[in-house]
């Protein structure tokens, strides 16, 4: 595609809390967020090492509330629904289902779905998932922990910048995680060029450089948004993620080309 992709978003925020009922202005936090990291327009793009500055790129992604519901009503673009359920698994999503405590889907095709509440994984809590495309449409989206949504209210370092959601919006755009997901082995891959082949995550703030897989002397891009540092230490997308998002808005998600 040419110029920038313009995605219409849904935000579903399922609460049993009054504190989990976002705000507005959270909400908004996150979409801003969204614009600023998916256009490499984020201040913080100026700390990424100079010898890895050629890799940034501008997305050309653009993230907006929704103003029209699926009957073409008009809409705020946020959905609020109180729910019993304190922490919603995984395994099985009923957070994308209003019959099992969450809510349904807006037409996947049309909106990005967002649902905000706490969540966890068999193995514990969960700052976000999100469905890769190509999967069943009632649960096409991602999912982000309340407490990791947006960069005010309730948003909680060190996952207070909104990174979790630039990160699961880029699975949603079909990125894979920058080390290959083989645990601490060098033969994953994420299947894009220009990112440097990398054994394990990374968590933290990492120190630069930090070499494995004979990636030196530069080493990992840790400070990439498909790693698993923190919020303040994650701050680009490479010109391969951006030609790979851009594959899939030109394939399985074409419907969001204007
Ligand atoms: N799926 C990852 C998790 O839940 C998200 C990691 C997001 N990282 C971040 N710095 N916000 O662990
Ligand atoms: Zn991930
Ligand atoms: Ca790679």
């Amino acid at each position: 595609f040419t110029g920038v992709v313009h995605i219409p978003v849904v935000v579903h925020v399922v609460y049993s809390t009054e504190a989990q009922n976002i705000s507005d202005a959270q909400v908004q936090s996150q979409i801003a967020v969204l614009n600023r990291d998916y256009r490499a327009t984020n201040p913080d793009v100026a700390h990424v090492p100079p010898v890895f500055a050629p890799l940034v790129a501008d997305s050309r992604v653009e993230f907006h509330l929704a103003t029209s519901d699926p009957d073409g009503n008009p809409t705020t673009g946020i959905t609020r629904t109180s729910t019993t359920t304190a922490s919603f698994p995984q395994d099985g999503n009923p957070i994308k289902f209003t019959a099992h405590g969450g809510h349904d889907a807006w037409p996947s095709d049309r909106y990005l779905n967002i649902w905000v509440s706490t969540i966890h994984s068999s193995q514990g809590g969960l700052l976000g998932y999100a469905q890769f495309p190509g999967g069943p449409a009632e649960t096409d989206g991602v999912v982000i922990a309340d407490t990791a949504f947006g960069d005010t209210g309730t948003a909680a370092a060190p996952f207070d910048l909104g990174r979790t959601a630039t990160h699961e919006v880029g699975h949603w755009l079909n990125l894979f995680h920058i080390w290959g997901d083989d645990g601490t082995g060098c033969a994953g891959s994420d299947e894009v060029d220009d990112t440097p082949n990398q054994a394990s995550e990374n968590y933290g703030t990492p120190a630069f450089p930090h070499v494995s897989c004979s990636n030196g002397p530069n080493g990992d891009l840790f400070m990439d948004y498909m790693d698993y540092t923190d919020d303040a230490a994650m701050f680009m997308f490479t010109h391969g993620q951006a030609a790979r998002m851009a594959a899939t808005l030109e394939g399985a998600r074409a419907s969001f080309l204007d």
